[in-house]
This record gives C-alpha cells, structure tokens and sequence, in this order.
C-alpha cells in the first residue's frame, strides 16, 4: 500500500506541475468588428487572407499581407504580430485561435480584430497597414493593493526608455511589459508606447495591474499581487481549449497509473508466490 500512496502523490504533483506550466496565451483579451457587410469575392478573399496569416505563423511572429482584388472594396487588408517572448509553436497555435475567435465574433462583415494574451490579428477592406493608432482599445486597473506606486512608475519609465517592438522590465513579482504591432515604425512603436505608457501613469499605477491597450501597441504591468490573479504569464481565467488538454493529460496519467498499479500488483503476487 505505502506505493500505492507514493503513486498518487506523484500523480498529483505532475499534474500540478502541468497545470502550472500551461501558459496560456490563448487568453482572450478583446475582440470587435466594423459594420459593413462583405460580397461573396470579399470573403473569399478574406478566408485566403486568414490561411495566409496562419500558415505564416508557423515560421515568423509578425507578418502583413493584402489580397488585391479588381473591385477596391473587395481588397483585404491584414496584419498579425504575435507577443515578442512566445515560441513560434505557440504564437502559430495563438494566430490560428484568434483567427477563428474573428470568425465567431465578426460573421459577414469585412473588418475585424482580435487580441488574445499571446497574439494580436487585424483585417479590414480599409488601408490601416503601417499606420498609426493611438487610440485606447481595452484600459483595465486592477485593484488597489497598497504597492509602491514610485515603483510601478519607475517600471514603467524603464519600458518607455528601452526600444524596440517587444520589452519588458520589472523585477520579482513586479513585471513591466511593451509591444507594438510590427507596422509600425520605430519612431512610431515609441510614440505609441510613450502614450501608453503616459495614460498608465495618469490612470493607474497604484494598482495591483494595469493594461492599456492602444490601437498599434499596449504597455502593462502586473506586480503579482492578489495571488497572482493578474498576471501576464499565468492569466486570469484559462480557454476551454486548455481546460480540455490538462484534462486529457490528467485522463492519460490516471490511466497510465492505473495499469501501473495493476502491474506491481501482479508483481508482488508472483514473488509471494515465490517467497512461500
Ligand atoms: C508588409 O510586408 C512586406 C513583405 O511581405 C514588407 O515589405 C512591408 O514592409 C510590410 N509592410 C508593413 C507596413 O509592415
């Protein structure tokens, strides 16, 4: 019996080590649509805009692409970027899961947009490709927690100082994260992380978390407090797709534990058996 209990400690251990390890980037975040309604031609051509960003997924974390079409409402226009730290398996997985979120959210009409935790896609039959937008798409503060808002701020500072389209600071529980969609110029991406950075600063950095997300890049952080309900790596709430993996996993080693079991069973009856 004392194996069977060592057993299913481990069982229990791994399962929990799984569960931790399972980022899921596949987090939604926001999503929204335009009005207009597409033509037959549109949404062909969408749907061979959508299989280009998702088979370009596999092999680099931003790319744009636009469908020409003869009728100049029927163009498609698209963009992906995928977050900056997230492996190109991962941010594959993440563009083919917004893409059919757009699919969901955004039935018949042309243009649509999607951010999930680790990925961010964008198409419309309006030229919005290497163009500016500061506008605030999703602003969330999280509660107050009584963390030295000097120091968030000084986090912050760092993201704005350092550049390029993916950056990150902080230090411990403390993160400071950046990113711009990959139109955008370096001058640009600094411009809009500057102003998102600035709305942070001016809306909420006494808070537990804060996400400002702007139309072409976002800045956040998170300090991991409130048991690290809010953090960027391990996301507040999972997507069914990961409840179903974890659940497969725990399925798989229940089984694998249960024939294990079965077998040392076997093995202590034949060496009684050969002990008497
Ligand atoms: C779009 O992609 C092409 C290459 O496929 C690249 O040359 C161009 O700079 C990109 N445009 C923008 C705005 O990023």
């Amino acid at each position: 019996m004392v194996k069977t209990k060592k057993i299913f400690s481990l069982v229990i251990f791994s399962t929990f080590i799984l569960h931790s390890l399972s980022i899921s980037t596949d987090t939604f975040l926001y999503g929204g649509c335009t009005q207009e309604k597409y033509t037959p031609t549109y949404e062909s051509n969408l749907n061979s805009l959508l299989t280009s960003l998702i088979n370009s997924a596999t092999y680099t974390s931003y790319n744009n692409f636009t469908i020409i079409s003869s009728n100049p409402n029927d163009i498609v226009y698209g963009v992906y970027q995928c977050r900056g730290d997230i492996s190109m398996p991962d941010c594959s997985s993440c563009i083919a899961r917004a893409v059919s979120r757009t699919g969901d959210i955004c039935p018949g009409v042309c243009g649509g947009v999607v951010q999930l935790e680790g990925c961010y896609v964008k198409y419309d039959n309006v030229k919005f490709l290497g163009m500016q937008d500061k506008t605030i798409v999703l602003k969330k503060c999280g509660p107050e927690v009584g963390y030295d808002p000097g120091t968030i701020d000084a986090v912050l500072g760092g993201l704005a100082g350092s550049g390029g389209l993916f950056r990150v600071g902080g230090s411990g529980q403390l993160k400071g994260m950046a990113q711009c969609v990959g139109d955008l110029s370096f001058v640009e991406c600094q411009d809009c992380v500057t102003e998102a950075i600035r709305r942070l600063r001016n809306d909420c950095t006494s808070g537990d978390y804060g996400d400002m997300f702007l139309g072409k890049c976002y800045a956040r952080y998170s300090t991991g407090g409130a048991g690290g309900a809010h953090a960027y790596s391990k996301p507040h709430g999972k997507s069914d797709h990961d409840g179903e993996k974890t659940f497969a996993i725990i399925i798989g080693l229940l089984a694998a534990v249960a024939i294990l079991i079965i077998f040392l069973a076997f093995l202590r009856r034949i060496c009684e058996g050969q002990g008497k």
